[in-house]
C-alpha cells in the first residue's frame, strides 16, 4: 500500500487558457520558442523585445498558427519603456497573470580587459531588468492574488565561465533575487523560480566557432545542444497548475553538463 498521502492529481499537459503572458525577448531563439509554446497551451502572449518588427513577426507566426499573440516594443534595459509598456498592459488586461523574463545579453570579456560600459550594460540589462519588470508587474499579481513569474538564468550562473563574469554575474544575482521575491510573494499566490539553460542552439550562441562548440560538446552528457523547445518546456511547467506548490526553485535545462 502506498504511504504516500498528498491529494491525488490528474494533470495533463498545462493549459494556459484565458490567461495572458508576457515573454521578454520573445522574438528570436529561447523566447520566440517559449512564445510559440505558451499560445499552444492556450495563452494569449504578449511578445516583447526592443525591435517592434522582430516581435510583431514572432507575433504573426503564432497567429498564422492558430494562437492569440501580439507584439509589443519594449527595452527592459530602460525605466520609462518598461513603465509604460506595462502600464499600458495592465490597462488593457488588468493583470498579467504568466511573467516570463528571458530577455538577456551577453558582452563578453576577460576581466582584465572588461571596460566598465560592457559590466554596467549587461548588469543594467540582465538583473536590473528582471528587477524593472517584477517591480512592474507585480502590482497587479497581488491585487489579483495570482501570478506566475520565470526567470530565465544560465548554467553559467552556476559554472562560471571565463569572459563571462559580466553576464555569470548577472544570472547568479537573478537567482538569489528570484529566491528572495518567492518568500516575499508566496503568502499571495505568486510563486518565482528560474529555468537556467545550458547550452542551446539560437543566435547567442550561432557566432561559437567549431572548435569552441566540439569542446562544449564534449561536456554534455546527453550529445546534444539543446533547442529552446527543451527549455520552452520547462518554463511552461513552472507557469502552469502542476508547479503551484513550486517557489524559488532553479530548473536546469541542460542536458547534463552540470549537475
Ligand atoms: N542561447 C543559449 O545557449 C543560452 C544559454 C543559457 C541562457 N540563455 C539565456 O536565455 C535568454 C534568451 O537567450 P537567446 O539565446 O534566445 O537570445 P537571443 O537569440 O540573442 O535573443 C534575445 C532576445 O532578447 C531581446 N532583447 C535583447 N535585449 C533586450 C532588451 N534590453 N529589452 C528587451 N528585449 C531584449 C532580443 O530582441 P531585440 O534585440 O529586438 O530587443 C531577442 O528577442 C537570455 O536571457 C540568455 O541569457 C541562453
Amino acid at each position: 500500500m502506498s504511504t504516500f498521502e498528498g491529494p491525488a492529481t490528474s494533470e495533463g499537459p498545462a493549459s494556459f487558457e484565458g490567461k495572458v503572458a508576457l515573454v521578454t525577448g520573445g522574438s528570436r531563439g529561447i523566447g520566440r520558442g517559449i512564445s510559440q509554446a505558451l499560445a499552444d497551451s492556450g495563452a494569449e502572449v504578449v511578445v516583447a523585445a526592443r525591435g517592434l518588427e522582430g516581435a510583431e513577426r514572432t507575433a504573426a507566426e503564432i497567429v498564422e498558427s492558430g494562437g492569440k499573440a501580439r507584439g509589443i516594443s519594449l527595452d527592459i534595459g530602460d525605466d520609462a519603456s518598461v513603465e509604460a509598456g506595462v502600464k499600458a498592459l495592465v490597462s488593457d488586461y488588468g493583470t498579467i497573470p504568466l511573467l516570463v523574463n528571458n530577455a538577456g545579453i551577453t558582452r563578453d570579456n576577460l576581466l582584465l580587459r572588461m571596460k566598465k560600459d560592457e559590466w554596467d550594460h549587461v548588469i543594467g540589462t540582465n538583473l536590473t531588468g528582471i528587477y524593472r519588470m517584477c517591480r512592474a508587474v507585480v502590482p497587479s499579481m497581488v491585487k489579483k492574488r495570482f501570478g506566475r513569474i520565470v526567470n530565465v538564468t544560465s548554467v553559467v550562473g552556476s559554472m562560471g565561465n571565463p569572459g563571462q563574469s559580466n553576464y555569470a554575474a548577472s544570472k547568479s544575482g537573478i537567482e538569489g533575487f528570484s529566491r528572495s521575491l518567492a518568500r516575499e510573494l508566496a503568502s499571495r499566490n505568486i510563486t518565482v523560480n528560474c529555468v537556467a539553460p545550458g547550452f542551446i542552439e539560437t543566435d547567442m550562441t550561432a557566432d561559437l566557432g567549431e572548435d569552441t562548440r566540439k569542446k562544449l560538446l564534449d561536456q554534455v552528457p546527453i550529445k546534444r545542444l539543446g533547442t529552446p523547445q527543451d527549455v520552452a518546456a520547462a518554463v511552461s511547467f513552472l507557469l502552469g497548475d502542476g508547479a503551484s506548490y513550486i517557489t524559488g526553485c532553479t530548473l536546469e535545462v541542460n542536458g547534463g553538463m552540470y549537475m
